[in-house]
């Protein structure tokens, strides 16, 4: 491969090694690369990739029966709102232009089903309502899972073995999906990593006339060690075992596909890889192969390795966290789930109102 020559640079066009360099002349020094970093008005001109508010999604945490919010150790500057705080935040990402929201529930009803979560007036579809009330024009994205509400922490009710039970997880996750539509969730977000969730909840959102509501599928998600803060944050953490039984293997990429391929072909509108940076690759490959709406989740663990380096003086914030969300864009992500989201928005919005 001759790399003067752009065209080997591109897919599906192989360089002829016969074949003359097109551009051998453009060599340094009549190619000077960095004239086109000279300013920010041509950096500016050239740059490849833009970050929006509306690329945005703030995930939420809300506990009931909580007086005040209350900070979360292991993420700092995250709280877990009350039902009543999460109204005040969720006006601001209204404000601020965020894509969305996605609601996460703290219960304090659990049970082996999670059943709290399948019933009318139970906290999730109560949040939900809460939030569309209060700010119609936020899109909020509805967390469809069980972990929250169960009291062993997995992501369904579990067999006599204690694996999860994928069918029984599937039957219950249509009805969870429906409630939270109800509520008036703008999109369903299935996380549980069960298979055939999302034709179980494609299923149960048409028969209830909810044929509009599109889902979100964490497509492929992954069993990783950097959910640990997550699960203080949502009270979620497991009793036993792991999620290496439903999760996939971080090992593997061309299973992602599998995956996606499968979700997509259940019906799902939007497909997410999650965690984020360690991830850039699956997410590459996977918005290059599916040309879907394709979202990356930038996940507790990520979030708390950023702040607390932040924290140590190791780095600067407001810088690390935009270059961070622009590489997430740069590798495919339509849009970006963070715990970042109104910090990006407000640096995003000076910038805006400044030129
Ligand atoms: C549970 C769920 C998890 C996250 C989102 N939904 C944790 C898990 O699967 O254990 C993790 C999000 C984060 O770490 O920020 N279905
Ligand atoms: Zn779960």
């Amino acid at each position: 491969m001759n790399i003067l020559s752009p065209k080997s640079w591109f897919k599906g066009t192989p360089q002829k090694t016969s074949e003359k360099a097109a551009h051998s002349s453009a060599a340094f020094p009549q190619t000077r690369m960095r004239r086109n970093r000279g300013t920010e008005g041509i950096r500016r001109l050239v740059r490849e990739n833009v970050l929006e508010t509306q690329h945005l999604i703030l995930p939420l945490f809300v506990e009931e029966e909580l007086a005040e919010r209350m900070p979360i150790k292991s993420m700092p500057g995250v709280y877990r709102e009350t039902e009543d705080s999460i109204v005040t935040v969720a006006l601001e990402a209204q404000a601020a232009g965020l894509g969305g929201i996605m609601l996460f529930g703290v219960s304090h009803h659990k049970d082996a089903t999670g059943s709290d979560s399948m019933r009318a007036g139970g906290l999730l579809d109560r949040m939900i309502r809460k939030v569309k009330a209060a700010a119609p024009d936020l899109l909020v994205i509805a967390d469809a899972c069980f972990c929250e509400y169960t009291d062993h922490g997995h992501c369904g009710p579990l067999t006599a073995h204690g694996h999860v039970d994928n069918d029984a997880t599937i039957e219950n996750i249509g009805r969870q999906a429906v409630i939270a539509a109800r509520a008036g969730a703008d999109i369903i977000a299935p996380s549980g990593m069960m298979d055939g969730q999302v034709a179980a909840i494609r299923d149960a959102l048409d028969a209830n006339g909810f044929i509009d509501t599109p889902i979100m599928a964490y497509a492929a998600k992954y069993a990783s060690s950097f959910y640990g803060p997550f699960r203080d944050a949502a009270g979620c953490s497991l009793n036993k075992g792991d999620r290496k039984t439903y999760q996939m293997d971080p090992a593997n990429g061309d299973e992602a596909m599998r995956e996606t391929a499968m979700d997509i072909a259940e019906g799902a509108d939007m497909v997410m890889v999650k965690p984020g940076l360690p991830y850039l690759d699956i997410l590459y490959r996977v918005k290059q192969t599916f040309g879907m709406p394709t979202f990356a989740y930038n996940i507790s663990g990520e979030f708390a390795m950023l702040k607390f380096a932040c924290e140590a003086g190791a780095l600067d914030y407001d810088r690390a966290v935009m270059e961070m969300m622009m590489c997430f864009r740069r590798a495919g992500a339509d849009g970006i789930l963070t715990y970042t989201a109104l910090d990006v928005a407000k640096q995003l919005n000076a910038r805006r109102n400044a030129a």
